[in-house]
C-alpha cells in the first residue's frame, strides 16, 4: 500500500473563504484536532497576510507536535521571512511558496514573462530552503498552464531545492482524465524521484474529491483538502471523503493515509460549529442522511445486513448509529462513560461544567440523546475559558405589532438589565444586548435549527457578529429557541472581546 500525505489548508483556504473568518483560539482546537486525525501537514494560515494570522501559526507551532505546520508565502523574500518567523517553534515546519505558471494569471496578474517567473522561483525557493528544511513550491492555475512551462517551473523548483511540488487546480476547472495525465507528465520530469508530488483541487465543477483520486491513481504522493471542503468559492477538496475513498476503495487504489477514521465525525462537527457553517444533510462522508434510509425496501435490507446498503458504519467514521438515551436520574459516571464512548477527551472542570448543562437540559427533556450531548459539548468550549458574558434572565413578550425584551446579563459579578423593542423577539432581545454591551453590532447572518427531533428538541442558534472591525461566529443550543437566539449573540460578543 502507498503512503498518501494528507495536507490540510482548512485554517489557511478554508478561511479564506467568505464568512469563515476564525479567532487564534478556535484555530488552535481545530489544529489540534487535525493532529489527533492524523493530517501529516496542517497549513496553519498565510503569515505575511496578517499580524493575527502570523500569531496564530505561532500558537499552532506550540500547540501541535505530531504534524507538521506549513505556512503559506508568495515568492517574495518578506512573505518568507514572515513565514519563518511564524513557524520558528514548530517541531516540523513547511515554507509553502506559490506563484502561477497559467498564460492568464502571468498576463494579467503577475504581468511577469516565463522567464521572469522561472526567475522568480529559482530565487525564492532558494532563499527559502536557507530557512527551513521543507520547501513546497506550488503551481497555481495549473491546470490552465501549458504543460511545458509547468514542467520547466517545477523542475527549476527542485533543483532549487524543494522537497515537494504541487499543481493546483486553482479554479476548480480540470477532469478526472486530465488530471490523470497530467500527473503521468510530470512523473517524467527531471528529478522526479528526489520530490514529492502533490495536487491541490478546488471544486468549481464539482470534480475535486474525483481529481485528487485521480492524481492518487496517477502517482501523486501529496493530496491537499480541506475538512468539509470549505475554502475560496466553491471549495477545495474534503479530505474526509478522499480518507474514506482510500480506505473503502483500497482493493483498487492501493494507496493509504494515516487518518484515523474514527475521529472524522468528530473533527468535521467541531469545524462546522466554529465556522458556523451547517453540514449538509446529503454531504457524502458526514451529514445527517448519510445513514438514515426511508424507503421501505432499503430499511427491510439494511435491517437484515447493513451491507446491502452501506458501503461503511457509521462507527467507521465514529458516529453512533444507535441513540444513546440518559435521563434526570443518570449520573456524572454514566454521563462521563458517555462522553468517553462518543470519543471526547475532558478535564476534570470541562465535566463539571458539561454535567451541570446536562442536568440543565435533562430538567427540560425526557430523554438526552447523543445528539443533545454534543450540542452540549460543542456549544461551550469558548465559554469555559474566556466567556465575559453571560445569561442572567430575559422576558420576551410578543404581539402581532412586534415584541419587547427584557435582558439581564451577568458580566463579572455584576447584573446588567436592559429594555428594548424590536420586529421580534429575537430583533428586540439582540437590541437589548446591544444596549447592555454599548456597542450597535452587526447582524450579518443568522440561522435556527433543530439539533434532534421532536417536541422538546434542542434548538441551535447561528449568528454572525461584526464589530465594523472583526467578524465572529456565535453559537447557541436550547430548548427554547428565544434562549438558543440570545446565547448565540452572548458568545459572539464574547468572542469579540467587547
Ligand atoms: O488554489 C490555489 O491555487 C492555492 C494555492 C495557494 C496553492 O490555494
Ligand atoms: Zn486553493
Amino acid at each position: 500500500m502507498k503512503k498518501i500525505i494528507l495536507f490540510d489548508t482548512t485554517l489557511r483556504d478554508g478561511e479564506q473563504a467568505p464568512g469563515y473568518s476564525m479567532q487564534t483560539e478556535e484555530k488552535t482546537e481545530i489544529a489540534t484536532a487535525l493532529e489527533k486525525l492524523g493530517i501529516d501537514i496542517i497549513e496553519g494560515g498565510f503569515a505575511a497576510s496578517s499580524e493575527g494570522d502570523l500569531n496564530a501559526i505561532k500558537k499552532i507551532c506550540d500547540a501541535v507536535k505530531d504534524s507538521e505546520i506549513a505556512s503559506l508565502a508568495r515568492a517574495s523574500e518578506s512573505d518568507i521571512d514572515a513565514a519563518e518567523k511564524a513557524l520558528k517553534n514548530a517541531v516540523s515546519s513547511r515554507i509553502h511558496i506559490f506563484l502561477a505558471t497559467s498564460e492568464i494569471h502571468m498576463k494579467y496578474k503577475l504581468k511577469m514573462s516565463e522567464s521572469e517567473v522561472l526567475d522568480r522561483i529559482e530565487k525564492s525557493v532558494k532563499y527559502a530552503c536557507g530557512k527551513c528544511a521543507n520547501v513546497q513550491f506550488s503551481a497555481e492555475d495549473a491546470f490552465r498552464s501549458d504543460r511545458k512551462f509547468l514542467k520547466k517551473a517545477l523542475e527549476t523548483a527542485i533543483k532549487a531545492g524543494a522537497t515537494t511540488v504541487n499543481i493546483a487546480d486553482t479554479v476548480g476547472y480540470a477532469t478526472p482524465e486530465e488530471v490523470k495525465s497530467l500527473i503521468s507528465y510530470l512523473n517524467g520530469m527531471n528529478n522526479r524521484e528526489k520530490v514529492k508530488l502533490g495536487i491541490h483541487c478546488h471544486n468549481d465543477l464539482g470534480m475535486a474529491t474525483a481529481n485528487s483520486i485521480s492524481a492518487i491513481e496517477a502517482g501523486a504522493d501529496h493530496i491537499e483538502g480541506t475538512i468539509n471542503g470549505i475554502g475560496e468559492r466553491s471549495g477545495n477538496a474534503a479530505l474526509e471523503e478522499i480518507i474514506m475513498a482510500l480506505k473503502i476503495r483500497a482493493d483498487i487504489l492501493k494507496a493509504e493515509t494515516k487518518a484515523d477514521t474514527k475521529l472524522i465525525y468528530k473533527t468535521c462537527k467541531l469545524v462546522s460549529n466554529i465556522t458556523g457553517s451547517r453540514l449538509p444533510l446529503n454531504k457524502p462522508i458526514v451529514g445527517s442522511n448519510a445513514f438514515k434510509h426511508e424507503s421501505g425496501i432499503h430499511q427491510h435490507g439494511v435491517l437484515a445486513a447493513p451491507i446491502t446498503y452501506e458501503i461503511f458504519s457509521p462507527e467507521d467514521i465514529g458516529m453512533k448509529r444507535s441513540e444513546i438515551i440518559l435521563g434526570k436520574h443518570s449520573g456524572k459516571h454514566a454521563f462521563q462513560s458517555q462522553l468517553e464512548e462518543m470519543g471526547y477527551t475532558v478535564t476534570p472542570e470541562e465535566i463539571n461544567s458539561y454535567f451541570e448543562k446536562f442536568k440543565a437540559l435533562a430538567d427540560k427533556k425526557k430523554f438526552v440523546s447523543g445528539k443533545d450531548i454534543e450540542a452540549i459539548i460543542h456549544n461551550n468550549t469558548a465559554d469555559l475559558k474566556l466567556n465575559k458574558y453571560s445569561l442572567k434572565s430575559f422576558v420576551i413578550q410578543s404581539h402581532s405589532q412586534g415584541a419587547y425584551a427584557n435582558v439581564i446579563l451577568l458580566k463579572n459579578e455584576d447584573f446588567i438589565n436592559e429594555y428594548a423593542s424590536g420586529l421580534g423577539g429575537v430583533d428586540a432581545s439582540f437590541t437589548a444586548i446591544n444596549k447592555i454591551i454599548g456597542k450597535n453590532l452587526k447582524l450579518l447572518s443568522y440561522s435556527l435549527n433543530a439539533v434532534t427531533e421532536g417536541e422538546d428538541a434542542l434548538g441551535e442558534a447561528l449568528v454572525k457578529l461584526s464589530d465594523g472591525e472583526n467578524t465572529v461566529n456565535g453559537r447557541g443550543v436550547s430548548t427554547d429557541i428565544l434562549e438558543a437566539s440570545i446565547l448565540a449573540y452572548i458568545d459572539g460578543v464574547n468572542k469579540l472581546g467587547l
